[in-house]
């Protein structure tokens, strides 16, 4: 019998660590009540988002598999030959595929997701459809320290689309940018898909789309809260509010409380008044410029830049020396 060498190889980066009722709970009892943006995606707010991507509200998803599938090649020659390919965040791998197309010499792809049995998952598919590719499937929360594989390829290219860079606040993004620069180097270089200011009906749209998909996104993290957390949300008394704060250059998604009420949450209770807010996420959006001066100031030195026909998503290639 041949025996065939696999190919694909798991790793743990990281065993992430969180206080799920601790965050949640301090941040119900601020002033200004807030729930970090990771909560959304369990099972069902993971397949809300994939649902999302099809809306034809929701431009960002399909720009950038244009711009990347009309500019891969010149993105493979930018990121170069004997560089492994790490992407953070990989998920199902499906974007990775459109680069692959123009990178059949590389050899190492490295996907990074928190959610391990998806990542290995992804991972194995992806290596019987690449056999002469190594995948080394790493789960980990890259926006924390982790181990990575030995690896052969001279340097690193990390991969980041969607525009999740979007959803850290300015601190949070700035210490991930200055982190992934370090992580590259030397030499390595950071591909990553960041969302655009433009028309305010647009990016309104994007985020209220007619089907209510976004809202009952945005929703389902009391559905979540309420079966991890045992709390007691009623979702009749709470509704979807996002709209685009143009000073602050972000969408702001909210949960509006209907009327005045009272939740418990494990053994707390929390008031709300009529019109309150949980304010659940932030997306911000930058000009290239912006963007541009951000990662400058983490180390990096802008290279490239693609954009749709339209200046609705960018994205930018970034190298350290
Ligand atoms: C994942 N992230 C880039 C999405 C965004 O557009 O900020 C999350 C999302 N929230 C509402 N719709 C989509």
């Amino acid at each position: 019998m041949k025996t065939v060498k696999s190919n694909v190889h798991y790793h743990i980066g990281n065993e992430p660590e969180t206080d799920m009722y601790g965050e949640v709970l301090h941040g119900l009892q601020q002033e200004k009540k807030f729930i970090s943006p990771k909560y959304f995606y369990d099972k069902k707010g993971s397949e809300l988002f994939e649902a999302i991507t099809m809306l034809s509200e929701y431009y960002p998803t399909r720009t950038e598999l244009l711009i990347l599938n009309k500019y891969k090649h010149e993105m493979a020659k930018a990121i170069g030959s004997d560089t492994a390919l790490v992407e953070f965040g990989s998920g199902s791998s499906e974007k990775v595929r459109t680069l692959l197309e123009a990178m059949p010499e590389l050899k190492e792809y490295v996907p990074i997701d928190i959610s391990k049995d998806f990542l290995y998952q992804s991972a194995r598919a992806l290596s019987m459809e690449y056999p002469h590719l190594d995948v080394h499937a790493v789960s980990a929360d890259y926006t924390d320290k982790f181990e990575m594989p030995e690896l052969s390829s001279k340097r690193k290219a990390v991969f980041f689309p969607g525009s999740t860079i979007g959803n850290f606040e300015p601190q949070e993004r700035m210490n991930f940018l200055k982190m992934t620069a370090e992580f590259l180097k030397p030499n390595g270089g950071l591909l990553i898909g960041v969302d655009m200011k433009k028309d305010h009906a647009v990016l309104n749209a994007a985020y209220n789309d007619n089907k209510g998909i976004t809202s009952q996104f945005n929703t389902n993290l009391l559905n979540r809260l309420n079966r991890e957390l045992l709390a007691n949300f009623d979702l009749e008394k709470f509704k979807h509010h996002a709209f685009y704060h143009a000073e602050k250059g972000r969408i702001e998604m909210h949960l509006v409380s209907l009327i005045n009420q009272m939740i418990t949450i494990g053994d707390k209770n929390i008031s709300f008044s009529e019109g309150e807010t949980i304010h659940t996420e932030n997306s911000y959006k930058f000009t290239i410029k912006e963007f541009q001066h951000i990662a400058k100031a983490c180390g990096f030195t802008p290279k490239q830049v693609w954009c749709d026909d339209k200046n609705w998503f960018s994205m930018h290639y970034l190298v350290v020396e």
